[in-house]
């Protein structure tokens, strides 16, 4: 029979039962596998988290450890994927660039598609969870026309992601120890959000077996939009805007409140969090001490802290409980850190890597069906073919 009732942008449908995210957004409270979000950034470091979210509990030293092994063993990415990369304009955006590359190492790595047993699945797990900072970081070097290379084994993994991205090739590279450390709190913090529009991409992909690739590059393709993860270029996009308009926030509160102004205030508003993002909480306060550590004054921050100011008290966003959210300050950070402002949502990509990751795995572990939403037609009823000539 037909249905009678649709929910638009699923705003009360609940699609599956998940063990890997919690989320109160009434209280504003995360927790990855029952540890809260605010404790994860401050101790855990990302493979740890990799780890959590993917398998379900935080790795013992010696289960860390091969997990990082296996992960190195697979670094390599085919060198004719280079030959697809150097396919793009090099203006391309790297999502769009970094969603084709997931998708084209399908192509390269078959027995990573057809995986049911967990052993395969781990397989698949691990050689993406290596291969896909090599090609954010190619996506990025190429824009800026440096060598691509591979990273260094006997980093870590986030240190080796900066590595590859930032490496000169005639310097010896030198990690920097509050970059790094930054970056790490920046990619756990993104690393799940429960049932988000790519996430739920994922799942629905994967739901018809297409595959772990398959499926993730469907889920960059989901997370590029600037409703989703491009806010956080958006952000950065519309502080600069303010700031070479003269920095005038009021205006642009007034446009964001104006119905008849298609302008949002970009980085404000959540679906689940009616409260404050306790992200954007851990993220204010890193952009502060990561500007102050590496001595960088930014007055996008300034502008950032004042349009919050004034949105926090104006009653628009108040009635609908709109607070700043994960990406209100991350762009700041990754600026700070010498990110250039299209690589944001790639840097977003990488974090929720093992969010993705784990969710597909739980997906296909449960044995859900596939995902099929159903209709309301609301088109013409039956009418007989009119020939060309009478039309
Ligand atoms: N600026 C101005 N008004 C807003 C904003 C905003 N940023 N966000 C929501 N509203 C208003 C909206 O116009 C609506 O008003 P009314 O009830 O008068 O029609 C009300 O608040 C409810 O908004 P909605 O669009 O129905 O809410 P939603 O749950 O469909 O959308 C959202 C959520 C995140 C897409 C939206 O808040 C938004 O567009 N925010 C800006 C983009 C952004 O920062 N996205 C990142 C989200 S967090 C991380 C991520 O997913 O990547």
């Amino acid at each position: 029979g037909g249905i009678t009732t649709i929910d638009p942008g699923y705003k009360n449908t609940g699609s599956c039962e998940s063990a890997i995210t919690f989320l109160d957004g009434e209280k504003g409270i995360l927790r990855y596998r029952g540890y809260s979000i605010e404790e994860l950034a401050e101790k855990a470091d990302f493979l740890e988290v990799c780890f959590l979210l993917i398998f379900g509990e935080l790795p013992t030293e010696e289960q860390l450890s091969k997990f990082d092994k296996d992960i190195k063993e697979e670094s390599q990415v085919d060198e004719d994927m280079k030959k697809i990369l150097d396919g793009f304009p090099k203006s391309a955006h790297p999502m769009g660039v970094l969603s084709s590359l997931t998708s084209a190492l399908i192509a390269f790595n078959p027995g990573s598609v057809d995986v049911d047993s967990e052993e395969e699945m781990y397989g698949a797990i691990v050689k993406i969870l290596a291969k896909f900072p090599v090609l954010a970081a190619w996506t990025m070097r190429k824009r800026k026309s440096l060598p691509l290379d591979y990273g260094d084994n006997s980093l870590g993994y986030v240190e080796n992601l900066h590595k590859m991205m930032f490496a000169k090739p005639n310097e010896t590279y030198v990690a920097n120890k509050i970059v790094n450390e930054a970056l790490d709190k920046l990619l756990i913090l993104h690393a799940d959000h429960e049932q988000n529009c790519s996430t739920s991409t994922v799942r629905i992909v994967g739901s018809s077996h297409a595959g772990l690739f398959a499926s993730l590059s469907a889920g960059i393709s989901a997370l590029w939009g600037p409703l989703h993860g491009g806010a956080n270029q958006a952000v950065i996009e519309m502080l600069e805007a303010i700031k070479e308009d003269g920095g005038d926030t009021a205006k642009y509160i007034a446009k964001a409140k104006d119905k008849n102004d298609p302008f949002r205030l970009m980085g404000f508003g959540h679906r689940v969090y009616k409260n404050f993002d306790p992200r954007a909480k851990i993220i204010k306060k890193a952009a502060d001490e990561v500007l102050g550590d590496l001595g960088i004054e930014d007055p996008v921050l300034d502008i950032a802290k004042g349009l919050a100011e004034v949105a926090l008290k104006d009653e628009y966003f108040v009635q609908r409980k709109l607070y700043p959210n994960v990406d209100f300050y991350s762009g700041i950070i990754y600026r700070a850190l010498g990110i250039p402002t299209e690589m944001f949502t790639v840097m977003f990509a990488l974090g929720r890597l093992p969010g993705w990751i784990a969710q597909w795995r739980e997906m296909r572990l449960r044995k859900e069906p596939i995902g099929r939403p159903r209709q309301i037609y609301i088109g013409e009823n039956l009418r007989a073919f009119k020939e060309i000539s009478e039309r």
